[in-house]
């Protein structure tokens, strides 16, 4: 396909960060469950098969290693996205009416995503929700991690006990996140393309504009 019939809809930079991302929370995740496994919040731990590290001080250096990843690779996205108006021109203005009418038609199997230089609103709503998301559990991750130095931000989450909720709930939407992200990129396939290509068809509307 040429210049002309194709358009840039992912800059490298989002695509190389995308896909640290995803490696950095795949390890994240699954070497997590090996430490909650260690001391279950609730009456379940995960299946020995799904994590990883082997026993409690192994999954402790995986979590550690990909944390540095995640954080570094996180801090790129967010200077980049805020400094060269990515997230401006792609994930803004943000609207929770337009966002919900959205689900309702995905929901009906008639959302359209003709131009994927152009994130819907539940797109937008998903994405700025993962990112507030990451947020949040490297903060209380923090606060695990060293809860006499990270005291004050403790205290906003109940401290070292009300921390290890906050993570846990914030991995848990994060996977459900990854889930339904997936499930969608299963269902237009052509987007995965374009998170490896940067470029996807000019949608018919735009053509010789
Ligand atoms: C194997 C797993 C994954 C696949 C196949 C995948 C695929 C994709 C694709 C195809 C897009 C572009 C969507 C479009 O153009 O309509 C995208 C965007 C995005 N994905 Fe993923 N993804 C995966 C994992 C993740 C994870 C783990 C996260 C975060 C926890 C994530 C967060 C995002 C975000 C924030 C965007 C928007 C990026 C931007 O433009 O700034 N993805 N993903």
């Amino acid at each position: 396909m040429d210049q002309e019939s194709t358009q840039r809809v992912h800059a490298l930079v989002v695509r190389i960060n995308h896909w640290i991302n995803a490696l950095a929370i795949l390890i994240m995740v699954v070497s997590g469950w090996r430490i909650y496994n260690a001391s279950p919040l609730f009456g379940f731990t995960f299946p020995s098969d799904w994590t990883l590290g082997g026993w409690l001080a192994g999954a402790i250096q995986w979590h550690f290693a990909a944390m540095w990843l995640l954080v570094l690779n996180g801090l790129v996205y967010l200077g980049y996205g805020i400094l060269s108006g990515h997230f401006r021109r792609k994930l803004l203005p943000f609207s929770p009416v337009a966002a919900l009418r959205d689900v309702g038609t995905a929901l009906r199997g008639k959302l359209a995503h003709e131009d994927l230089a152009v994130y819907n609103a539940a797109q937008r709503a998903a994405y700025l929700g993962v990112i507030a998301l990451a947020v949040v559990l490297v903060l209380s991750g923090l606060v695990i991690w060293k809860p006499v130095q990270f005291h004050a931000l403790g205290q906003l989450m109940g401290d070292y006990e009300g921390a290890r909720y906050v993570h846990f709930f914030a991995m848990a939407s994060v996977v459900m996140f990854v889930i339904v992200h997936v499930a969608m990129v299963a269902l237009v396939p052509r987007t995965l393309v374009s998170m490896f290509t940067g470029r996807a068809p000019r949608p018919a509307s735009a053509k010789g504009a």
